[in-house]
């Protein structure tokens, strides 16, 4: 019996509806929330209750959002709605349709390229609007967004490169602007002009140029009483830096004790000290210039050098050994020959010189050389004698005797 009352209360329950189970429902400030996050839903109808106020379908991989999905499913009373870390990349015109009462819209980390600037027609009320970390890359020349009600715009990290005049020409009560970690190089003060309510605009981003465009616009922001932290304030616009930065964006090294959990037992490891300051152009050349490359630059250097210093050291070798043999095997020739007795040749080849002297010249005595068959059988290379030989330089006077000396 007491089962049966029991049975028919949930039957009653469940009439009203029930909290599927992907989802979790409570109370947050006195509104219904339902919070189905990360389950894998593709559409928003997953069957939480119409009354539910607070509803979070983050971390899903909902594509798209089609005209009157909502309304369809019978949900008038949203306030909040997250539907960010999603893959949404269309909306249609009339997705919010009967979300009368939408107060806090939340896209950010979605797919969205392009998005229909009057689509927030049928949410009056709407106040903030979370479009972060999507990828409207290219922003035509009109409204972006149109609303009187919005007062918070968030467009971080949306890879936009620059904003045309008009973009924000529609949003007469925005307060609170945030256009960080977008590809913004300048911004022309005709784009923030219409926000008459601005109080508080976030530029963070590392491309910004500091031309005179843009210090002008910053010198309106501060005039304006717009909560802002200033780019260009400190120092004058050092444009070839700038240039240089907005070229290469370098990363600031990273302490790995910062970001990994390294527990070391030996107290050898030591923390090289990384440079904290920007690194000066010649700095960089510096560490792009590798040990590597230096090592290799080194070796082919020093080989070169080798390569000259022995073919130089070989040849003044080889020169003086020919020299040397040239003269031992003249002196042993003419030791022969004056055993033979046979002075007529030399004479012959060299009349003016006295026969006392020490050494005869060479090349006359090589020539001589050539025509007796005792050379060869004194071991004497017979490459050395021809090359001699068939010069035809016999009548050139011998080359000096200091030639032995290394003279490079
Ligand atoms: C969903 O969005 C609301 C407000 O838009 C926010 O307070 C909440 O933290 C978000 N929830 C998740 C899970 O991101
Ligand atoms: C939107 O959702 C993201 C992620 O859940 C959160 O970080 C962000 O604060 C939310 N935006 C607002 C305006 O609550
Ligand atoms: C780092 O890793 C060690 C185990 O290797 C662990 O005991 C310690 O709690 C970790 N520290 C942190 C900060 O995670
Ligand atoms: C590391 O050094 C500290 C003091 O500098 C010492 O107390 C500790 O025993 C050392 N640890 C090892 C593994 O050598």
């Amino acid at each position: 019996m007491i089962l049966l009352i029991f049975f028919l209360i949930t039957v009653d329950g469940s009439s009203v509806g029930v909290c599927p189970t992907q989802c979790d429902c409570d109370m947050d400030n006195g509104l219904n929330r339902a919070s189905c996050v990360n389950q894998n839903i593709v559409s928003v109808g997953v069957g939480v209750p119409a009354e539910v106020q607070v509803y979070s379908l983050s971390h899903n991989a909902i594509s798209e959002l089609d005209n009157f999905c909502f309304k369809e499913l019978g949900y008038k009373s949203i306030q909040i709605l997250n539907l960010s870390y999603n893959q949404i990349f269309w909306v249609g015109l009339h997705a919010f349709f009967g979300l009368d009462q939408l107060l806090e819209l939340n896209l950010s980390n979605n797919r969205l390229r392009y998005f229909p600037s009057d689509v927030f027609w049928y949410t009056p009320q709407l106040v903030s609007l979370d479009l972060s970390s999507n990828v409207f890359e290219t922003i035509k020349n009109e409204p972006f967004v149109m609303h009187t009600k919005l007062q918070v715009l968030n467009l971080n990290n949306c890879r936009i490169k620059s904003l045309p005049d008009r973009v924000f020409s529609r949003l007469p009560n925005l307060k609170k602007l945030d256009l960080s970690e977008n590809y913004l190089v300048t911004i022309n003060l005709d784009v923030l002009r219409p926000m008459r309510k601005l109080n508080r605009l976030e530029l963070r981003n590392d491309y910004w140029q500091c031309n005179p465009d843009f210090i002008a616009t910053e010198t309106w922001i501060t005039s304006h009483d717009i909560a802002y932290q200033k780019i260009c304030a400190k120092r004058s616009p050092k444009m070839f830096e700038k240039m240089i930065s907005v070229v290469e964006v370098e990363k600031d090294p990273v302490e790995i004790e910062n970001v990994w959990n390294i527990t070391s037992d030996s107290n050898t490891t030591d923390v090289v000290p990384t440079p904290k300051t920007p690194l000066t152009p010649f700095q960089k050349f510096d560490r792009n210039f590798s040990a590597l490359q230096a090592f290799v630059i080194g070796v082919e250097v020093g080989l070169a050098i080798g390569i000259v210093a022995t073919y130089v050291w070989l040849r003044s070798v080889r020169s003086c050994t020919r020299l040397m043999n040239r003269r031992r095997s003249l002196r042993e020739r003419r030791r022969m020959r004056r055993r033979e007795g046979d002075m007529r040749n030399l004479l012959l080849w060299n009349p003016g010189i006295p026969r006392n002297l020490e050494t005869p010249p060479i090349y006359r005595r090589q020539g001589l050389i050539t025509d007796s068959d005792t050379v060869n059988t004194q071991g004497l290379p017979s490459r050395e004698i021809n090359m001699y030989a068939d010069d035809g330089r016999s009548e050139t006077p011998p080359p000096p005797y200091h030639e032995c000396r290394l003279n490079l």
